[in-house]
């Protein structure tokens, strides 16, 4: 069985204490850190961009995996490996050229992921397999923390696990992970989840964050 990676996700972590609410999930024993960038226009809501990003980077030393939900990435990633991102993945549903915009985030020495949505097959990412760092399958449809999991999923968890074994590209999951989901989440062969209200809204963050890596 394969360790577990948690990377939290601050969408859900209270952003007028930012620096605290990083240092107890990074004390915790997080070592990565999820960002989610919203454009009010590939998703229904508004996050952060590139300044807030580069912000958080001079907070912490945590890997910062970087998911963009913006329509047209391209004329973004620059700005986003500037701020100092370690991975930055982008949506293939948005993306008009994705082997050009995995090239350019990989030439600048940044790990590339691609996200697929739940209504889009996984079959679509098998051209790019060989070229990426990281897939984040999302189990909601992207723009909310505090979404349920969607089951359905799952099956593309296994499909990508089987895949990566021979590959070179490691698995994430995102949206809906939780006590109740965490399990069978691992149990497909994921690497990493991605847990926001399942780790910020528990009153004491850091025990949720053990329970979730089955450490107690
Ligand atoms: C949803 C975001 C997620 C979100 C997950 O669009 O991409 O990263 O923070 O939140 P939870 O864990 O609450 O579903
Ligand atoms: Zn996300």
């Amino acid at each position: 069985m394969k360790n577990r990676i948690i990377s939290p996700s601050l969408l859900s972590a209270d952003f007028s204490r930012l620096k605290s609410q990083i240092d107890l999930v990074v004390d915790a024993g997080a070592n990565r850190l999820h960002l989610d960038v919203m454009d009010g226009h590939f998703v229904p809501n508004f996050t952060f961009g590139p300044f807030i990003v580069k912000a958080i980077r001079k907070l912490t030393n945590a890997h910062l995996e970087t998911h963009l939900m913006i329509s047209n990435p391209h004329n973004y990633i620059q700005d986003f490996i500037d701020a100092g991102v370690d991975t930055l993945i982008f949506h293939i549903e948005a993306s008009t050229d994705v082997e050009r915009d995995i090239d350019l985030i990989k030439k600048n020495n940044v790990l590339a992921g691609l996200a697929i949505n739940p209504d889009t097959e996984v079959n679509i990412l098998d051209k790019y397999l060989d070229f990426i760092d990281y897939v984040l399958v999302m189990s909601v449809n992207p723009g909310f923390g505090g979404q349920g999991f969607i089951e359905s999923t799952l099956k593309k968890m296994e499909y990508l696990a089987n895949l990566s074994e021979k590959k070179n590209f490691i698995i994430g999951v995102d949206g809906g992970v939780n006590l109740s989901t965490i399990d069978k989440v691992y149990d497909t062969g994921v690497d990493v989840t991605i847990v926001g209200s399942g780790l910020y809204k528990a009153d004491d963050v850091p025990a949720r964050f053990d329970k979730l890596m089955k450490k107690n």
